[in-house]
């Protein structure tokens, strides 16, 4: 008869399990974020995954291809279908850069948002208009870069020249990894097409958040200014899905929210606005209503303002506006992986 301790496996196959429970948790997104890592989406890896080394390169000096983001987008040719990679190096670069939809496929690669930033500071009654960053074409990515509108608007109700866009994104397939979003007022024109956010920063005061994407934002964090000028204190979203069919809606995932005075989550816009905010924290500056139908006249029986599994001090349901969400985990599902938009079909990485 073999005593117990007997039967305990050789050395060497214990060493080979360890092992293979080392590549699983390696491997596996899902038990990766069990043990508390995040994978981290590098700019090498991004270049690795598009699989192309054709680069362009910006840089102030004048020492390189191009000293503006604009000229080198201009010698993109029209039609382009393989990805191309414009390096923009460190610097402030103060322009205003439109992709048009007839280069699709590029990379545009900063040296990371601290360091490369693209400015401009128009205002405009015209949201596109007032924009510093456009980009129309599809299959775009960013990576490392800050978007910036640093118009001052002083009395925002007084002027109908009140927009100040950082970034018009009306491509499909666009990705953006570690950038960053500033303007005073409606910061991120997420006007249509299917995309996806990336650790990114995003600022604003009211309705910064905007447009008819089908996007989804990854442990993005949301920094937001409340605004004494206007009667409500200030959204995040105002998000402007218009029918039952559509695609749309703007879907937080992970990531903070955070910021100065007290504002609401978002704003009723379409008659089928689309926002759900998961397992992201939200700072005492939400306000306990959460959601504001402020200056809406339609019904909201449509509108699906929900929350799911959020933590914090704003995160709390109990004063929240009886048309708004609390989410179970069976309705939350379709919003809680990036299936949402589609993103195993033509993220580069996720
Ligand atoms: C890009 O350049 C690196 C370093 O020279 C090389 O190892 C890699 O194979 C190249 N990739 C492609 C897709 O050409
Ligand atoms: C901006 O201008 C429009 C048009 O004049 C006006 O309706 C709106 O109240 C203004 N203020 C803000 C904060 O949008
Ligand atoms: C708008 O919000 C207020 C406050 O929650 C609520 O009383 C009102 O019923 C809402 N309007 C509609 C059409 O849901």
């Amino acid at each position: 008869m073999l005593s117990p301790s007997n039967q305990s496996p050789p050395p060497q196959a214990v060493h080979t399990t360890l092992l293979v429970a080392a590549v699983l948790v390696f491997l596996h997104p899902s038990i990766a974020g069990a043990t508390g890592f995040e994978k981290v989406i590098d700019s090498p890896h991004l270049t690795s995954k598009i699989g192309t080394n054709r680069t362009i390169l910006v840089d102030l000096s004048g020492k390189e291809d191009f000293k503006s983001v604009q000229e080198a987008i201009n010698s993109v040719p029209d039609g382009n279908s393989d990805w191309i990679i414009i390096h923009v190096r460190a610097g402030v670069y103060r322009e205003k850069v439109y992709i048009p939809e007839s280069k699709p496929y590029i990379f545009l690669r900063g040296n990371g948002k601290g360091r490369t930033a693209i400015v401009w500071g128009d205002t405009s009654s015209d949201n596109t208009e007032s924009a510093t960053f456009r980009v129309d074409a599809d299959n775009f990515l960013a990576f490392g870069i800050s978007f910036k509108n640093d118009a001052r608007i002083v009395s925002a109700e007084l002027s109908p020249d009140n927009q100040t866009v950082a970034a018009v994104v009306a491509g499909d397939k666009a990705a953006f990894y570690h950038c960053a979003f500033y303007s005073a007022h409606n910061t991120l024109f997420d006007y249509k097409g299917k995309h996806y956010y990336d650790n990114c920063y995003i600022q604003g005061t009211v309705d910064f958040i905007f447009g008819r994407g089908q996007s989804m934002f990854h442990s993005c964090e949301i920094f937001v200014v409340g605004d004494k000028r206007v009667k409500i204190h200030g959204s995040i979203v105002a998000q402007n899905r218009q029918s039952a069919d559509e695609d749309s809606g703007f879907v937080f995932l992970k990531g903070k929210v955070y910021g100065i005075g007290g504002v609401y989550l978002g704003r009723t816009r379409g008659s089928h606005s689309r926002v759900v905010f998961a397992k992201t924290y939200l700072s005492k500056t939400i306000v306990p209503e959460g959601w504001t139908n402020w200056s809406y006249d339609g019904d909201t029986e449509d509108v699906l303002h929900g929350e799911y599994a959020c933590k914090g001090p704003g995160s709390f349901p109990i004063r929240r506006v009886s048309w708004s969400k609390q989410l179970t985990e069976e309705e939350a599902a379709p919003y809680l992986s990036i299936d949402f938009i589609n993103g195993k079909e033509w993220l580069p990485a996720y």
